[in-house]
């Protein structure tokens, strides 16, 4: 079955950004000049995916603007023979009836989120994209992933090595052979101490899941930091169908951290044919 679905869970405060998140959700913090939720969506898109499931909170309207038409400024543009520019505003909007709109209520956790798409999403396979995760890559991830799922035919999660001092930050894996490019896993745990993670090995935030979760996710109690888990979820999900790790293609950046957020504005900068070498002689002078 192909994946058509993804779930964007975009209802986060954003409170490690403070205070430019005051205002302004930090799914729209740019990564160069681009916003972190377009990155996710321009992935989705390109990895086959037709309808994108936004789960939002409270002052995340920017989010929908962005994703909707502008008519004064494409206007302005249009009459200030900015061409380029109105082209890529123009692009960037889905066609109708591609984006739904559903709201978390209480800030309850990812799994949680999830769970509040169920009924857009229905009996089929989908994937879950985590903004904060920017991966830059020659294949889109999901795409390396949804070409696994044809192959697999089951929920798959997206894979990286951490330090082992930073396991309590991540969903953790238990595995048999996680040398592999794809393993099966074997358990998982939310966000452990060093001392009590089973490895090293942390989801990142790109998921193909299938529909049987929610199911388990509408009986989930309440998990690491008092909130309903995905990880939790996936853990009961395992005990009745395969979950398989993949590790990925590309290099991930943290930007729900302060240090990740600019690396990876460096990275892409670094690669954008506008700045790039203004930037790379900012660097050398000041490490010279
Ligand atoms: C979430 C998940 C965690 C996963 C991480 C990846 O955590 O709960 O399992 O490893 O995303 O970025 P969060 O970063 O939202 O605290």
């Amino acid at each position: 079955m192909k994946i058509k679905k993804a779930i964007f869970p975009v209802a986060g405060l954003g409170t490690r950004f403070l205070p430019a998140t005051k205002a302004m959700p930090k799914e729209m913090l740019p990564v160069v000049d681009k916003p972190l939720i377009q990155y996710a969506v321009e992935e989705a898109l390109s990895s086959g995916i037709e309808q994108l499931i936004f789960v939002t909170g409270g002052g995340k309207g920017a989010l929908e603007n962005h994703f909707d038409r502008s008519f004064q400024l494409e206007e302005t543009l249009r009459q200030r023979k900015k061409l380029e520019v109105l082209r890529e505003i123009e692009c960037l909007v889905p066609e109708s009836g591609t984006i739904i709109y559903t709201r978390q209520s209480e800030p309850l956790g990812l799994g949680h989120a999830i769970w509040c798409a169920r009924d857009v999403v229905g009996d089929e396979p989908f994937a879950v994209l985590l903004a904060d995760d920017l991966i830059q890559s020659e294949t889109p991830v999901l795409h390396q992933m949804v070409k696994e799922f044809d192959r697999l035919r089951a929920s798959t999660v997206a894979v990286i090595e951490v330090p082992r001092e930073e396991t309590s930050r991540y969903g953790i894996l238990d595995a048999d052979n996680p040398a592999d490019m794809t393993f099966r896993i074997k358990g998982m745990v939310e966000k452990p101490p060093t001392e009590e993670a089973p490895s090293n090995l942390a989801v990142i935030g790109r998921y193909i899941l299938t529909p049987r979760i929610f199911e388990i996710l509408g009986e989930q109690g309440k998990g690491a930091g008092g909130e309903i888990q995905l990880t939790d979820a996936m853990s009961q999900l395992l005990t009745k169908q395969p979950i398989f790790g993949y590790r990925f293609e590309g290099t991930r950046f943290d930007c729900g951290d302060k240090a990740g957020f600019q690396m990876a504005n460096l990275a892409f900068a670094l690669e954008h044919p506008e700045i790039k070498d203004t930037l790379s002689s900012y660097i050398k002078e000041k490490l010279c």
